[in-house]
């Protein structure tokens, strides 16, 4: 199949299903001698961290590119943009704005609401700056109370030229893998910091979101989770899966929603456990105007003597990244998801795939990534039909971008980016995303 379709009764296919493309700072910006530091640069430049051992310096250039990047945005048809706000571009060392910075991301939101392209904006999406962590980083209490200020700045300088606010982007990730395991920036490593760092991420989001509501009260203001639905490999290790699952997702959502930690919090250590001060969970249970989602996989669990779990490797069919491709899984976080929390609307922030795209003629015929959106939008389709509130749908990523610890190595973008020439090509998967946005808008 050559493009995207939907059941013509779908609420995905009504004018006012929000679909967007979707990108991160320090993933496509470049233009660092403009900023500060961040954890992200100085992990890049630690060896062995990154696959192809790059870094952000010039990405995709988009901080000069920004104009060419928001036509090229315009000619998908979407509705929305999600990007995200460089901590260490907008605000200095003492605090104080970093005009040039905030004067860039006006820029970049006039032209897109000149456009009539919502902006979609979260605000940390794991570019730190690099003096908070010299301080301790996530670990730091401090750091929640920073993160506050800097959400303060930024809505303060932005007035009304924003659709949406999301504080952070997949807490889980800057807490796990950054802190527990040390796959991500800063590359600490100990179980003793993950749920620190994660109790710390969750005040600022609860800190960041009481400034919203006072700053900018009409906006769309939420989070963005990521969820991996834990699956056992047999039903003896439905414990296992249930553990996984607490441990990696519900950790994240559920002092959102109850104001409790998952009760498996009772059997981590003590040096385990987060510090978690007297009107913690009343900060962190904020209402939320909307929920961002954001679905890659899924991972099977089994019951391991010493470790509780232990994770398989994923079965085929993966993506070139090595994640396993089951959609159904994406209609089951929904509905469970669903069933277990009183949720706000619903934006899938992302979804994707990274796939071995081959350039010919110009042309890059990506069936594979196609199909992967084919059968994903269809999950979300029904979750909808099941009753789930789900208003909008992002593509991750606009274009292909560095990819964190995997560098430049693995291409999520619906259009191709020819890192020599910093030309874009948009993949056949992107002119089917647009060609089902756009005859949606000519319907009668
Ligand atoms: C998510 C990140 C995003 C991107 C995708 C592939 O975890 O939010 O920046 O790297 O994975």
């Amino acid at each position: 199949m050559n493009k995207l379709e939907l059941p013509a009764n779908s609420v995905m296919q009504q004018p006012s299903f929000v679909y967007g493309v979707a990108t991160a700072s320090f993933q496509i910006e470049g233009g660092i001698s403009d900023r500060l530091a961040c954890i992200w640069d100085t992990f890049c430049a630690t060896q062995g961290k990154i696959a192809d051992s790059s870094n952000g310096a010039i990405a995709c250039n988009h901080y000069n590119n920004w104009q060419a990047d928001i036509d090229l945005i315009e000619s998908l048809g979407v509705d929305a943009y999600r990007l995200s706000i460089s901590w260490p571009r907008v605000m200095n060392e003492d605090s104080t704005a970093n005009e040039k910075g905030l004067a860039f991301y006006i820029k970049v939101l006039d032209a897109l609401n000149a456009r009539n392209i919502k902006p979609f904006v979260t605000l940390y999406h794991w570019d730190l700056p690099q003096h908070l962590e010299d301080k301790g980083g996530w670990l730091n209490r401090e750091t929640a109370y920073k993160f506050k200020d800097y959400v303060a700045l930024v809505t303060k300088a932005f007035g009304d030229r924003v659709h949406s606010y999301a504080t952070l982007n997949e807490p889980f990730c800057s807490a796990y893998l950054g802190y527990e395991v040390g796959v991500h920036a800063p590359g600490k490593v100990g179980k003793e910091y993950g749920k620190k760092a994660a109790h710390h991420l969750l005040l600022a989001h609860g800190l960041g979101m009481q400034v919203l509501q006072k700053n900018s009260p009409h906006t769309l203001n939420g989070i963005v989770l990521n969820f991996t639905p834990c699956y056992p490999e047999t039903p003896a290790d439905k414990a296992a899966a249930n553990y996984a699952d607490d441990y990696f997702n519900q950790w994240y959502i559920k002092p959102i929603f109850d104001k409790a930690y998952p009760d498996i919090i009772n059997q981590l250590p003590a040096s385990q456990q987060p510090e978690i001060h007297e009107g913690d969970f009343d900060i962190i249970a904020q209402p939320l105007d909307f929920l961002g989602i954001n679905f890659y996989t899924r991972a099977i669990y089994r019951t391991d003597e010493q470790a509780v779990f232990e994770q398989l490797p994923p079965p085929a069919p993966t993506t070139d990244i090595g994640w396993e491709i089951y959609p159904s899984s994406f209609t089951d976080l929904l509905t469970d998801l669903h069933a277990r929390y009183p949720l706000p609307p619903v934006y899938i922030t992302e979804n994707g795939a990274a796939m071995a795209d081959t350039l010919v003629d110009g042309k890059v015929n990506d069936l594979d990534r196609l199909d992967y959106y084919q059968q994903h939008l269809v999950a979300v389709n029904h979750a909808i039909e099941q009753g789930v509130n789900i208003h909008g749908y992002f593509a991750w990523s606009l274009m292909d971008n560095f990819e964190w610890a995997e560098g430049y190595l693995k291409r999520f973008g619906i259009v191709y980016v020819d890192y020599e020439s910093q030309a874009r090509i948009i993949k056949n998967s992107g002119l089917a995303y647009r060609d089902l946005i756009t005859s949606r808008k000519n319907k009668p």
